[in-house]
């Protein structure tokens, strides 16, 4: 099915809401403004953005990201390409010689939570994807949020929680799939709050806004509370109902905004290769 909408470029839905694919685009061109516009409200409609068969370089990844805004790179600088600072590489071979990584994070997390400002977008680009395995799950949370009973909604509603990346890191750390740091190093995660729920700047809707990697605790609650009402959101907001399951072919690339959207890494065999590039694109802090 092909909708148009208030959307000024042609989107292909795909089999949830929470996804569609732009069709006749090739990123390597120079876009004019018109259709970076459309691009951005159909990625404000749908917010995970497809866009296959293309074939960018590092150059250009980086300039068409920044359409959408500026780019940042990530805390984990030997996750950054070495040429490309604001290009994080996951590639479980190191390609282009930044440190071997096999996924971008296999638990439901929105993309650095755990900063006052985190990004508003994500823009990956599969430059080379095994034959099978290795799909990115996604969980619509503004959905999610609306389904949500109106107990809950007012439970949640003025509720902060804490996200930190020190707990996630180490224990990646400690099982040897992120480098290792020191102490002061980690030091660097401090725990920062956002609100439970929080309000989407351009669309204006509510979406839960907790996950699984990177959210420690509901500040003011008792340990068994916080655990409980975390979990229960999670286990909520990632039922099939809520799920886009990205199958990636080689030339994708994929679109999120992360201030409405969880996402996870799935497994893949690791004799395959399984190289992506992400750019980053920078946010405002959640309200
Ligand atoms: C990311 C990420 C998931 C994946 O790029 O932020 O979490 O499937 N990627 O590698
Ligand atoms: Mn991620």
């Amino acid at each position: 099915m092909t909708t148009t909408m208030t959307i000024q470029i042609p989107v292909k839905e795909l089999d949830n809401p929470l996804a569609a694919e732009v069709v006749g685009l090739d990123l390597n061109q120079d876009l004019d403004d018109q259709t970076i516009k459309g691009l951005f409200d159909a990625w404000m409609a749908y917010p995970v953005l497809v866009v296959r068969d293309q074939e960018l370089s590092p150059e250009r990844q980086l300039s068409y990201s920044r359409r959408f805004g500026e780019l940042r790179g990530h805390s984990v600088k030997e996750l950054l390409h070495p040429d490309y600072p604001e290009l994080l590489v996951l590639s479980n071979r190191g390609r282009g010689g930044a440190q071997p990584i096999n996924n971008g994070g296999a638990y439901w997390h929105s993309d650095i939570t755990y900063e006052e400002t985190p990004p508003m977008g994500s823009i990956l680009h599969g430059v080379i994807t095994p034959p099978e395995g290795g799909d990115t799950l996604y969980a619509d949370m503004t959905r999610a949020y609306d389904a949500l009973d109106d107990a809950t909604k007012s439970q949640i509603d003025g509720l902060k929680a804490v996200h930190t990346y020190r707990t996630r890191y180490e224990a990646m750390m400690n099982a040897g799939v992120r480098p290792v740091k020191t102490e002061e190093e980690l030091a660097q995660w401090a725990d920062v709050l956002h609100p439970v729920a929080r309000t989407h700047p351009v669309t204006g809707k509510k979406a839960i806004f907790v996950n699984e990697g990177f959210t420690s605790r509901i500040d003011g609650m008792s340990d068994n509370e916080s655990r409980d009402l975390l979990e229960r959101l999670c286990e909520h907001s990632t039922q099939d109902q809520f799920v886009y399951r990205h199958k990636w072919r080689q030339g994708d690339v994929v679109m999120w905004d992360n201030r409405c959207t969880m996402h996870k890494a799935t497994d893949y065999d690791l004799s395959h290769e399984r190289s992506m590039h992400r750019g980053t694109v920078c946010g405002d802090r959640p309200y």
